[in-house]
This record gives structure tokens, sequence and C-alpha cells, in this order.
């Protein structure tokens, strides 16, 4: 099973498992700020769920790819959409600053 390493902790999950879901399931706090009640519930369209993933993930599908070419984003950051995003193999997840999670802070990370 794939392993989720966030916040000094390690979660297990089926491979192909949602990332946004495995890591809420676990009470990982994904969204920054009133980002954690002003959210799109995981369609994709807000990109309040982006983080910073090392591992073998999903391709970045077209939802993905177009809420993070939009502002406060930019596509040549090295960040996804968790909600868009399924686990395929071992993975670290990071956080950053910002409502939604673009700044260049690290909130949290995979060892805590
Ligand atoms: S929860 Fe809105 S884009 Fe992921």
């Amino acid at each position: 099973m794939p392993k989720i390493f966030v916040q000094g902790h390690e979660l297990e999950c089926d491979r192909g498992a949602n990332l946004r879901q495995v890591l809420m399931q676990h009470g990982v706090v994904l969204y920054n700020g009133n980002a954690q009640w002003i959210n799109c519930h995981g369609i994709g369209t807000c990109g309040t769920c982006a983080v910073q993933v090392e591992g073998e993930v999903s391709e970045a599908n077209w939802r993905d790819r177009t809420r993070r070419s939009l502002p406060p984003h930019t596509p040549d950051r090295h960040r996804r959409l968790a909600c868009q995003t399924q686990v395929l193999g071992d993975v670290s997840v990071t956080k950053f600053d910002g409502f939604w999670g673009q700044g260049d802070t690290i909130l949290w990370k995979p060892e805590s």
C-alpha cells in the first residue's frame, strides 16, 4: 500500500486513492485559514487545496492544470491540487502559506 508522509505521520492508502480525501480522513488540516470553510469541496475549481507533492502520483488532469494556471497560482510552481491527485506510490506532502497555498513559506512538511 502506498504511504503518505505528512506532518510527521505516515498514512497508508489504497493505490489510486484521492490525496485530499485521505488527508482529510486522517485529520490533516489541508486548508489555510478560512479556506477551511470556503472551498469547492474537491471539484477542482477553488485551488485552495494546493500542495507540493514528491513521489508517484497521477498526471495532472485538466482541472488541476487549468486552476493552477490562474492567479494567484502560477503553473511554474511545483504544486498540485490535492483533490485532483491520485496516490500511486509513496508520496511526501508539503503545504505553503497563503489562502490558496500559493505562498513561498512552508507551513507544514512531511516530517513535521
Ligand atoms: S478543493 Fe477546491 S480545488 Fe481542490
